[in-house]
């Protein structure tokens, strides 16, 4: 039986929606942390809860599970985040998440026009990329590269 603010790998499992595998992998990541109980059954903190959905957000927009791993090595340990805490791991995140977010910005505005890609099956293909000349560039979208690597400063 969970002691009250605990909760079991199930229950937590449950509530947000991911199998108790996942929870065991996050673990194992050191991106959540559990403790055993007198029948050495794992016990969450309530705000493991808020920790997993903020790493499937997270993992949705394609942050890697290194940099969720560091921004979360910033949130004490010992106790339940505050509100202060999670500002500055927001403040520390805010410049990744920025630039993920132009990413996605400039990808679903190429994708309407020649991405580089070497079909030549759009209709401005011949404009962009005319006989397929930005195969000399390398493999890939090569216009669609260009527009989600992050400006030079
Ligand atoms: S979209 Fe493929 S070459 Fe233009």
């Amino acid at each position: 039986m969970a002691t009250k603010g605990e909760f079991s790998v199930g229950r937590v499992a449950a509530r947000c929606g991911v199998r108790v595998s996942t929870l065991h992998f996050y673990e194992r990541k050191g991106l959540i942390r559990s403790t055993r109980n007198n029948g050495n059954q794992r016990r969450y903190r309530a705000d493991v809860i808020r920790r997993v959905a903020v790493i499937k957000a997270a993992q949705r927009v394609g942050v890697s599970l290194e940099s969720i791993r560091a921004a979360f090595a910033t949130l004490p340990d010992q106790r339940t985040p505050t509100q202060r805490d999670w500002q500055r791991l927001s403040r520390r995140w805010h410049g990744e998440l920025s630039e993920r977010i132009t990413q996605l910005e400039r990808l679903r505005d190429s994708l309407t026009g020649c991405i580089g890609c070497g079909c030549l099956s759009m209709d401005n293909c011949p404009i962009y990329n005319p006989d397929d000349r930005l195969a000399e560039e390398g493999p890939g979208p090569v216009i669609l590269d260009r527009a989600s690597k992050p400006e030079a400063d």
